[in-house]
């Protein structure tokens, strides 16, 4: 008669060997998906994106930033980076994921999508879509933390990611219009997900209490008219040493380490890194799901 042991590598060797997904599944990563958004255009995102990642990655976090940005391809530029493949050619099957992540300053790694590279996304035949998550397995447990730069507003391609990601950061400045943009944003994130765990971040401010103000006015309308608890994480004061750190494509963590901005990302970062921990069971992979999913609209 046939023991147990025998029948058990009978059926081992009858199922192949276990695919990426299914190892995944057996050996959950506890990463954090961090999306970085906002309503309103040109309120800092790429830029506390990159150097967030760069205080993450000083506190001894390994990071990966995802450029997921559609228009021109900042991250790489913040960085005076020229990375020689992107997103595009994984999709295009030209190349593997691992082959395409760059290695940014700092010891951060960085994917960037390319132009294309994220509306490609949409567009995915089912194959092609088994094929990238399996993909994505590998890169989870790389990191610890991983950061979604996108593009700011309500189109499809933004909020794909803000929608799937675990966690938002909702950038904005203390000025009115981009106060309501990123309300406006706040509101669809709780229209369209549940229980969305959104922080916020004021750039830009010119005194502490001006940020303070309007962060928390956010925190007050979310809570007043959605029932939402929104965390105000932060702020990062008006810096001349920002903008110059844009020009010389060096950013100002590295620039300026001791500088006041230097000091508000190490701050914000301890927030994040005080505010929660790792969701586990493959979030990035559940993450990609959910992108192409929306992009998509199918399952
Ligand atoms: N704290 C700051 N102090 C001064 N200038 C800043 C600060 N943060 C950002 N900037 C300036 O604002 C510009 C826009 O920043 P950034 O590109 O990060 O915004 P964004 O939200 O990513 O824009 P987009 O919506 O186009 O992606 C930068 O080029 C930089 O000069
Ligand atoms: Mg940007």
């Amino acid at each position: 008669m046939q023991d147990q042991a025998e029948r058990l590598r009978e059926m081992m060797e009858r199922m192949g060997p276990p695919s990426a997904l299914e190892k995944t599944m057996a050996h959950p990563s506890s990463c954090r998906v961090i999306a970085v958004t906002s309503g309103k255009g040109g309120v800092g995102k790429t830029n506390i994106s990159v150097n967030l990642a760069l205080a993450l990655a000083h506190k001894g976090k390994r990071v990966l930033l995802f450029d997921a940005d559609m228009g021109l391809a900042n991250v790489d530029v913040m960085l005076g980076l020229i990375p020689q493949y992107t997103l595009l050619n994984v999709l295009n099957g030209q190349k593997k994921l691992a082959e395409i992540i760059t290695e940014g300053p700092g010891g951060i790694k960085i994917v960037a999508s390319g132009s294309g590279g994220v509306q490609e996304l949409a567009d995915l035949t089912e194959s092609q879509r088994a094929k990238f998550l399996d993909a994505l397995v590998e890169l989870q447990h790389q990191a610890e933390v991983i950061l979604i730069d996108t593009g700011a507003g309500l189109h499809r391609n933004v909020l794909a990611f803000a929608l799937a990601a675990e966690e938002v950061v909702v950038v904005t400045t203390p000025e009115p219009t981009a106060l309501m943009d990123a309300y406006g944003m706040i509101k669809i994130l709780h229209r369209e997900r549940r229980d969305p765990q959104i922080q916020v971040v004021v750039n830009m401010a010119s005194s502490p209490s001006e940020a303070d103000e309007a962060g928390q006015k956010l925190v007050v309308l979310a809570n007043r008219f959605l029932e939402l608890k929104v965390k105000y994480l932060g702020f990062l004061l008006r810096d001349p040493g920002m903008v110059r750190a844009v020009k010389e494509q060096k950013p100002v963590m590295l620039s300026s380490p001791m500088g006041p901005s230097a000091l508000g990302l190490a701050r914000l970062a301890d927030g994040l890194l005080s505010g929660k921990s790792g969701m586990g069971d493959g979030n990035l992979l559940q993450f990609f799901k959910k992108v192409t999913q929306i992009f998509g609209g199918k399952d």
